[in-house]
């Protein structure tokens, strides 16, 4: 079962129904607010009656300060009283997060097992008052306005595995994850120390083994101000992908993306059949039209208009098409005299257009696109650029199955939800943990695995993902069953 989040979830139930209990395993202890731990805070204990109106004092100042800045927020109270109850439910629209109530239908025998075996029991007559308002608190919260109301057995056994069945490990070769995607792990910072080579190896290695289906690199002159400083090493994609093809893995390796303005598209076409040569055909070249003038001045080259690379991000295609064709024959639409380039790629070689401008890049990607690499970020504007560039199919006369949909994803990645949140204050600077955690769609690997499930039900095929994390080969593995 997987709740929205950020949210507010207001938890009801009977003494002994697992509350508590569930809060704990699911959230992490500073998303919980609890009325029995502040009486523990405010009194002298989780029974200390006496410190109730204190204890729901700060309760209610917690909850508050937590909704208005978008964080998750679990109440765990009884939750039997309607006015607090529809209280949270405003403060939830009020903060704009969705609101989750979650009743627990917990059997009366068994609440009053466990309520039995504690150290302080609930008195009986308590319980039994309880228990026995729980079908109309269930009718009020019916009229209520929760956005989702959940109802739970905690006495019954956990379906979770039956909702992740360990994978199939048959199928080694087809690297497609069971979501439908396939995952390709992006690497674009190089923290590579003393020992770059060795740095290297270990990062792919560690892909390999974590199941990616490839591996990636940017294309760029100076570290790009998005990912790191501009002091910071970013190699050049073609040499590291040669020194990562040396090691025989089983990844598909390709930039993502190389700006038409770096390099003649023929010089370019020569680089990616070597290194299909070399891996026996797993290659992949991302093209774009260039965005970072810095680093154009910075190396000598020209950084025309947009309309002329853009121009030039077609051509360039072409021409890498026609130096990859069978035959050395003159041709036209490239205006090559002849084709004579060898080695000849070992397999096709995928070209994945990337940037999402509407009226051109998106009609370059329908008309000589493999693939379109689109923002994975917000799923609606991904659906609209997807409508998009199939009217440009439409209109261009190609068939939409022929262009794949492919992502660029870059999500927090975290261990558990700890370790997940923990990643969120690292990494967010100056952005609202709540925003950047949205941003990034911080989670685990399971909850990414739902992501790019619904990705795949919208047509993506390739997730190429960078985290934030990748230093060393253990983060990379981390990430292992993101691609299984
Ligand atoms: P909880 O302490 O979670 O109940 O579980 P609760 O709903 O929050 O109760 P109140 O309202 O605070 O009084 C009661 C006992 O049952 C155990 C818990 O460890 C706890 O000792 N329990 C709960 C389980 O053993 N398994 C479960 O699935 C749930
Ligand atoms: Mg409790």
């Amino acid at each position: 079962m997987r709740l929205p989040d950020p949210a507010l979830v207001v938890l009801v139930g009977a003494s002994g129904s697992g509350k508590s209990h569930w809060a704990a395993s699911r959230f992490r202890p500073q998303e919980v607010v609890s009325s029995d731990a502040l009486r523990g805070v405010v009194g002298s204990g989780e029974h200390d009656l006496d410190a109730s109106a204190d204890a729901f004092g700060v309760l209610e100042t917690v909850v508050a300060a937590r909704l208005g800045r978008s964080l998750t927020t679990v109440v765990d109270t009884l939750g039997l009283d309607a006015a607090r109850r529809v209280g949270w439910l405003a403060a939830a629209r009020a903060a704009g997060l969705p609101a989750v109530a979650v009743l627990f239908t917990t059997p009366a025998e068994e609440c009053r097992r466990r309520n039995a075996a504690r150290d302080r029991p609930v008195p009986a007559p308590v319980l039994a008052g309880q228990l026995k308002r729980l079908p109309a608190v269930r009718d009020e919260m019916a009229a209520e306005g929760w956005d989702t109301v959940v109802e739970l057995d905690e006495a019954a056994p956990t379906t979770e595995e039956a909702a992740h069945p360990p994978p199939d490990p048959s199928a080694p070769d087809d690297r497609r994850s069971s979501t439908g995607v396939e995952v390709v792990l992006q690497v674009s910072r190089f923290p590579w120390g003393e020992d770059p080579l060795a740095w290297l190896r270990s990062m792919a290695l560690a892909a390999d083994d974590a199941g990616f289906a490839g591996l990636a690199v940017m294309d760029h002159l100076i570290q790009i101000p998005q990912v790191g400083r501009a002091w910071d090493p970013i190699p050049e994609p073609w040499v590291t992908l040669g020194a990562i093809a040396g090691l025989g893995t089983g990844l598909r390796l390709g930039t993502l993306c190389t700006p038409v303005t770096f390099r003649a598209p023929g010089i370019t076409a020569k680089a990616a059949a070597t290194l299909s040569a070399l891996t026996g055909g797993r290659v992949f070249v991302g093209v774009g039209a260039g965005w970072f003038e810095r680093e154009h001045a910075a190396h000598g080259l020209e950084f025309p208009r947009a309309r002329e690379r853009l121009d030039a991000l077609e051509r360039g295609i072409v021409t890498m098409r026609a130096l990859w064709a069978p035959g050395t024959k003159a041709d036209a639409a490239a205006g090559l005299p002849e084709t004579t380039s060898y080695p000849r790629p070992s397999a096709p070689i995928e070209i994945v257009v990337g940037g999402s401008g509407e009226r051109r890049t998106l009609r370059i990607a329908a008309r000589l696109g493999d693939a379109c690499n689109l923002p994975a970020r917000d799923v609606d504007v991904l659906d609209h650029k997807i409508s998009v560039l199939h009217r440009h199919c439409a209109e261009v006369g190609r068939d939409p199955a022929e262009v794949a949909i492919t992502v660029l994803d870059l999500p927090v990645v975290g261990r558990d939800r700890d370790d997940t949140w923990a990643r969120v204050e690292r990494h967010r600077g100056r952005t609202s943990a709540a925003a950047y955690a949205a941003r990034t769609h911080a989670g685990t690997v399971a909850e990414h695995r739902d992501r790019h499930a619904d990705l795949a039900g919208r047509g993506v095929s390739t997730v190429f993902l960078s985290t934030p994390d990748l230093d060393r080969p253990e983060d990379v593995l981390d990430l292992a069953g993101l691609n299984v």
